[in-house]
């Protein structure tokens, strides 16, 4: 029977037989608890910044070891407030990688600034830092935009470079956020997703590793002073303990009540499927072909695994042998941004990204979810042993 398609995946891939992600056998593993969430919601109606609200704060402070966790509308609102909160706009210059999900891009775009496209490490698929330090170099030079931020991306769940790209944020004075939409629960040298950059933005849109059943999004910081203020940008700019008190242009970014609330509940589960999905994770990396390649391994780094890429030349001939035999993939990214016409007049054109470029060509995402068993993900390899003969 065909299946329905999660928001945001490509319905053709939700006809096979296998399904890419499984969120309905999560929730049937979590259904009591979560329907007695959404019913003590109800019955309290506090719909807006109810009890459920700071609670989710203080837990994924906990989770994330960080001192303030602010929730959002959405991971591109968990982008915007603390670019908003910065005044980036007109004749500013914001770098990101040109391998990403467009929200990273739009961000800047909608607040007037420019995005710069710098090109990925061929091995993590994230920002790679010389070509960024290259990037700010050849902007200072043309002296049309003006520095101001950086947003590195935590693609496929794996963090970015922090130590070196910090670094360089620090020695140029520009302001780093980690979009970290993909990677919430992953970490490196110790530390969780939220405490590896100054400000982090997550998602928790549905197929995100911690989803929601509607949009959300959260920033994470160390900083209570910046925290108060995406807390009254996300409420209208107002101040946070006189609401008809407008100190600053804001916006509606609130989470819902009701999606916290489940939240909670997910986060609870949360340690046991971030490593249900590692175990998914480790099998795939155990059976594969050696010669298919996929993201290295970071050393101190372990990821979130919301998908798992692997990477081949012939990746149409696999992607129709799976689809033949059932097995669901999907390609994240078809296009750098910079090939997309949207974002095509910020860029320098083909052959300036070419790490970006090759990858989008390359790419294909396997069925991943923490309900992926062992025959299962046998079965989706051997397939991938047969395409590539
Ligand atoms: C890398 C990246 N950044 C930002 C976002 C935006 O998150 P949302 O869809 O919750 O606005 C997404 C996901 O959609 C993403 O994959």
């Amino acid at each position: 029977m065909a299946r329905r398609a999660p928001i945001g995946y490509p319905a053709a891939t939700m006809t096979q037989s296998l399904p890419f992600i499984d969120l309905q056998a999560q929730y049937r593993r979590l259904k009591p608890a979560i329907d007695a969430r959404i019913q003590a919601v109800l019955a309290h109606g506090r719909f807006i910044l109810g009890p459920e609200v700071a609670e989710l704060e203080a837990a994924l402070s906990a989770y994330c070891g960080v001192r303030e966790t602010v929730t959002v509308a959405s991971g591109t609102e968990a982008l915007r407030l603390p670019m908003m909160a910065e005044e980036i706009g007109p004749g500013d210059a914001v770098f990101l990688p040109g391998f990403t999900y467009t929200a990273t891009a739009e961000v800047p775009v909608a607040l007037g600034a420019e995005p710069v496209f710098v090109d990925v490490d061929p091995t993590t698929y994230n920002l790679d830092p010389a070509a960024l330090e290259a990037a700010i170099a050849a902007t200072r030079r043309a002296g049309r935009l003006r520095p101001r931020a950086v947003i590195a991306v935590d693609l496929f769940g794996l963090p970015a470079d922090y130590p070196a790209i910090g670094a360089i944020c620090a020695r140029e004075g520009l302001f780093l956020v980690a979009d970290g939409a993909q990677s919430f629960g992953a970490s490196a040298d110790n530390r969780r997703v939220g405490g590896l950059a100054p400000v982090t933005a997550t998602s928790f849109f549905p197929a995100k590793p911690l989803g929601a059943y509607g949009d959300g999004g959260a920033i994470f910081t160390d900083d209570p002073a910046r925290a108060e203020i995406y807390r009254s940008l996300r409420f209208h700019g107002s101040n946070n303990a006189d609401r008809y008190e407008i100190e600053r242009i804001g916006t509606n970014a609130r989470l819902d009540t009701l999606q916290a609330a489940i939240l909670l509940v997910k986060l609870g589960a949360y340690p046991d499927e971030l490593a249900r999905r590692t175990a998914v994770a480790a099998r795939y990396d155990a059976t594969l072909p050696a010669a298919i390649r996929r993201p290295a391994c970071v050393e101190g780094a372990e990821s979130a695994w919301p998908l798992y890429v692997v990477e081949t030349p012939r990746r149409d001939a696999v992607k129709a042998a799976l689809a033949a035999q059932g097995i669901p993939t999907a390609i994240y990214y078809p296009k750098p941004l910079h090939f997309q016409p949207a974002y095509a007049r910020f860029g320098a054109g083909p052959g300036s990204l070419p790490i970006a470029e090759a990858l989008c060509a390359k790419v294909l995402a396997l069925p991943m979810h923490a309900d992926l068993d062992a025959p299962t993900t046998d079965r989706i390899v051997a397939a991938v042993a047969d395409a590539l003969g």
